[in-house]
């Protein structure tokens, strides 16, 4: 090893760029920086795990060159992770390469988003082969694509949840999920959850409820309630005492009668907020009392990523009137859905609805590809057997570090909140920002959110392994221990 370190440093420019093109480049790179760190205090550097890959030599813009182009050219809203952004190039499964070849672990997903992992190349190979037969046509023609994706979307769905309307994205879904609710009761109000996050445009944004993410715009007819979290929430982990509140707003703040709720069964932006058990069953008891329907976004939970079932309302034993997706469903691909039952879509036919790209042939053949891989290669299993160990040692590491308050979620959408002070659960709004920016020197890459920011979101592709599981901790462990 220290052999190699010595050789590796005496590469020549010309050398190192040949030596890019070599196998697991990234990896033996990673191995030099951990010797020598190892060297000097002793404390062993975790390693990331062997794969057998090396991506193709990249020869585009530094990150420098994109970061002044985006200074530029793009929007000042827009925000990066790390003091020096990353500059990504390159994906394989569940990791990432840098400009440099450089490998990481991916444990944020692209948001929770890239479920099958990087290129999976069935994916990949469902896109190439629609974009060279057929890209766009609009759904005034008949085209299998749409219509095979739909039946087998369907056939995910409880009850009687078979008729889907393809978005691009999912705050487009949750704006047509809520005016199908007021459509179809005639009412206007609906009730999210404090701490909820369901999209950014007119109608979501009222229902999203931080105020980091609401701008000063008209949001009207939303009612939100205190969200069941079962680490700062009142009432812990106590759902039907939650579940009051929702009968409470029902009564005093409308008619009494109102168009919907809408929840997210783990809220992802939020921190990886799941609800409180025994939550669902009595809200959805008293929104149907109030002639309501039911709406579960299922942007981040979906798609198996929860790993005891394949949505994750399914966790708490109710069946929604609409499902709401997007994020997974396409891994990576720009592409929504509503899915609801034959009658409350029969709304929609009282005016034209329709937009250019739903339902695009390029992107439903991503979405079917995504099934069959999550069937065939059996993620939802892996989500529970690797999230559940994951899980395991995080929690294991709350004994160690201090500055972990609470370890939450499920599957492979798992939450870390740091707190400086555990009984008032003071944010450590700053120490995230330092081990995380460790981390991502160590090679791996974890999201980050909570209405203080102070929550790592853990949201890997549902390829990942249980040495991936251990990498991450170790790291995790090691960059705390360096605070
Ligand atoms: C639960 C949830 N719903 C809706 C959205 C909005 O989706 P999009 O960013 O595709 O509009 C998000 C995005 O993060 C989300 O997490």
């Amino acid at each position: 090893m220290q052999k190699f370190a010595t050789s590796l440093n005496r590469l020549t420019t010309a050398k190192d760029q040949l030596f890019r093109r070599c196998r697991c480049y990234s990896q033996l790179a990673q191995r030099q920086s951990s010797a020598e760190e190892s060297g000097e205090s002793g404390v062993r550097v975790p390693i990331l795990p062997a794969f057998d890959y090396s991506p193709p030599l990249y020869d585009g813009p530094t990150a420098e060159e994109i970061l002044k182009k985006r200074k530029e050219f793009l929007s000042p809203s827009m925000f990066c992770f790390y003091k020096k952004p990353l500059n990504i190039v390159h994906g394989k499964m569940q990791y990432l390469f840098d400009e440099n070849g450089r490998r990481f672990l991916d444990g944020f997903g692209g948001i929770a988003t890239v479920n099958c992992g990087h290129c999976h190349p069935d994916v990949v190979q469902a896109i190439i082969k629609q974009t060279t037969t057929l890209q766009h046509s609009t759904i005034l023609y008949l085209n299998h694509s749409i219509a095979d994706f739909a039946a087998a979307l369907a056939a995910k769905m409880p009850g009687d949840l078979k008729v889907v309307f393809f978005t691009n994205s999912g705050t487009e879904a949750n704006e047509l999920a809520m005016m199908i609710a007021r459509l179809y009761t005639g009412c206007q109000d609906i009730i999210s959850l404090r701490n909820a996050y369901h999209g950014n445009a007119a109608g979501t944004m009222g229902a999203t409820a931080q105020s980091n993410w609401k701008f000063n715009v008209v949001q009207n007819g939303v009612h939100h309630a205190i969200n069941p979290d079962p680490y700062r929430g009142v009432f812990g982990y106590d759902g039907e005492k939650y579940a009051k509140d929702v009968e409470d707003l029902i009564q005093f703040g409308t008619s009494g009668q109102v168009a919907g709720f809408i929840f997210e069964a783990i809220q992802g932006v939020g921190g990886i907020v799941e609800l409180a058990p025994n939550y669902l069953p009595p809200v959805y008891n008293s929104i149907k009392k109030a002639g309501g329907l039911v709406i579960a976004d299922e942007v981040q939970s979906g798609f198996a990523r929860t790993g005891t079932n394949f949505w994750g309302f399914q966790n708490q034993g109710i069946v929604p009137d609409i499902v709401t997706m997007a994020k997974g469903i396409g891994n990576g691909i720009p592409l929504g859905a509503v899915v609801t039952t034959p009658e409350i879509a029969n709304v929609l036919t009282r005016r034209n609805y329709f937009n250019t790209f739903g339902g695009n042939p390029v992107c439903t053949a991503a979405g079917h590809a995504v099934l069959k891989v999550i069937e065939r290669e059996n993620l939802q299993e892996n989500a529970h057997v690797v999230g559940s160990y994951l899980k395991e040692r995080l929690t294991a590491l709350k004994d160690k570090h201090e500055i972990i308050g609470d370890v939450r979620g499920r599957g492979l959408i798992l939450g870390v909140e740091l707190v400086t002070d555990r009984k008032l659960k003071t944010p450590a709004k700053t120490e995230i920002l330092e081990i995380m920016e460790k981390m991502k020197d160590l090679g791996v890459l974890v999201g980050k959110g909570g209405f203080q920011g102070n929550v790592f979101r853990i949201t890997p592709p549902l390829c990942f392994t249980k040495e991936d599981a251990d990498f991450l901790v170790d790291a995790m462990d090691y960059s705390m221990s360096k605070l």
